[in-house]
């Protein structure tokens, strides 16, 4: 039997490119930079399967141009790049990432909390720059506390339920906002307190962003919401950067109407060299690393690999995007 062609956008860990490799004829896009527009469409145009990275726009024309594709794997567990209605009404399945990240996720955002709370990356940077010149002082470098404070989360999924559970552990005050509001049960186990949105932004005092990228949530957090942050507030991203209007971030950086911002996404990625949010000291930019450990990307590489296979193989991905496909591929 020939085996099936698959196009997978860049190098991944080990494990998922050994499936691949030994039972497709897999085509990889090796290097550091992603497949230009113009390789994405030629070497997707015959292709059974791709596996597509987040910086892969998977859109309509990609779609309808590669017209043995059965199935799209994303080596993530947002989907916003990818036309997901085209890919349903085409009888595609797509498949992500979601679960193996979680914790690593969920632990970069304590060490954004922390790490904006206590100065962390301020202070390195004070003592590369030859600037810690005088001896130990009650003054010198005061952030504020985590513990004993109110962490808002917005989105209160997978991840956010992550975030909640660390949070015990620092005895942190714990609201929540989602559209959809969890069971009784569940808010006692996590020790969450529903909230509407408003108060979840008069009330944090750190307020982490964990909502998927969509029509509804693409600069949710905007110069509104933020005007009702405390000015003592901090902002924590590592979701999607355009869910919050990054300019209005600036100006309430610039102006000291919150005080602080951790943040692993951004609007446009790589950042801008001319970006104003790399000139503010006190907040801590990171470059989209929220799941980038070894045994993470390895887990993900696997489970982005078994979901693509499975499809060409005829089964149903293990961790499936648009379940609403199995109607249009029967
Ligand atoms: C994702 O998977 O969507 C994260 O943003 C990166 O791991």
């Amino acid at each position: 039997m020939n085996k099936p062609n698959v196009y997978v956008t860049r190098s991944i860990p080990e494990p998922g490119l050994k499936l691949i490799s030994e039972s497709t004829n897999m085509v990889l896009h090796e290097g550091d930079l992603p497949p230009s527009r113009q390789e994405l469409l030629s070497n997707t145009k015959d292709v059974d399967g791709i596996l597509c990275m987040l910086t892969d726009k998977i859109d309509d024309e990609l779609i309808a141009n590669a017209k043995n594709l059965k199935v799209i794997s994303s080596l993530s567990v947002g989907y916003d790049h990818i036309d997901i209605a085209a890919a349903t009404k085409r009888g595609i399945y797509v498949s992500h990432t979601p679960d193996v990240l979680t914790d690593s996720v969920a632990d970069l955002v304590f060490g954004l909390i922390l790490s904006t709370a206590r100065r962390i990356v301020e202070s390195d940077q004070l003592i590369r720059n030859k600037k810690w010149t005088l001896p130990w002082s009650p003054t010198f470098m005061l952030g504020s506390e985590v513990y004993g404070k109110t962490l808002g989360i917005l989105g209160l999924g997978r991840i956010g339920k992550e975030v909640a559970l660390r949070a015990s552990g620092f005895k942190m005050n714990l609201l929540y906002y989602d559209i959809v509001r969890l069971p009784e049960s569940v808010e006692k186990e996590l020790s969450v307190t529903y909230v509407d949105v408003n108060t979840l932004f008069k009330e944090s005092d750190f307020l982490s962003i964990h909502l998927s990228l969509n029509k509804n949530t693409i600069n949710f957090v905007d110069s509104d919401k933020l005007s009702m942050m405390k000015k003592s507030s901090i902002l924590i991203n590592t979701s999607r950067g355009p869910v919050v209007n990054e300019s209005d971030l600036v100006d309430a950086l610039k102006s000291k109407r919150i005080r602080s911002a951790g943040l692993d996404v951004f609007s446009t990625e790589p950042l801008n060299l001319d970006n104003p949010l790399i000139s503010l000291s006190d907040i801590v930019l990171m470059p989209h690393l929220s799941s980038a450990t070894l045994e993470t990307r390895s887990k993900m590489s696997e489970l982005a690999a078994n979901n693509l296979l499975l499809v060409l193989q005829g089964k149903k991905p293990i961790t499936i995007v648009n379940p609403d496909v199995v109607n249009s591929v029967s």
